[in-house]
């Protein structure tokens, strides 16, 4: 996995706490998006981390629960529309999998609303952006990941 570098990215505001995001882009739509969002030089929060996956059915339940485990706010799956999926269904495998993790994080106290899935074209820089801001959003409401606040490794 390899991080996106051509994102602009909007000044935070010092002295407050600030989510820690990480956004799983697939290799075709998603990171499409995102990076056409970055050509189009649209900014997006500079808390979030974009990580570059092959297909969003890449992504384990591991690679999810050990990014919360190690203190991230919030995490953002951007995969291919449905039907668009380049590895046939990864994508459907990947919401699959989200809800599961959804109910999991909320009988862990984690809860549900600091994962999100969404699915995008490549041309959809501004939707991507917007969601990215959503997510943002969100988590900067729920306050920080408990599980950092508890001192889990
Ligand atoms: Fe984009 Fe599978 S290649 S979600």
């Amino acid at each position: 996995m390899t991080e996106l570098q051509t994102h602009r990215a909007k000044p935070l505001s010092a002295g407050a706490w600030v989510p820690e995001i990480i956004a799983f882009c697939c290799n075709y739509c998603a990171y499409a998006a995102a990076d056409l969002a970055g050509s189009r030089r649209m900014q997006y929060p500079s808390n979030v981390r974009v990580v570059h996956v092959p297909c969003t059915g890449k992504i384990e339940m591991e690679h999810i629960l050990s990014a919360f485990e190690k203190g991230i706010d919030g995490v953002l799956i951007a995969g291919c529309l449905e039907g668009g999926c380049h590895f046939l269904e990864g994508n459907l495998r990947a919401k699959r999998r989200s809800e599961y993790l959804q109910e999991m994080l909320d009988q862990i106290g984690v809860g549900r609303d600091r994962l999100r899935m969404v699915n995008l074209s490549a041309a959809m820089a501004p939707t991507f952006v917007q969601r990215v801001e959503e997510i943002v959003e969100k988590v900067k409401s729920l306050g920080p990941n408990p599980l950092r606040k508890s001192g889990v490794p």
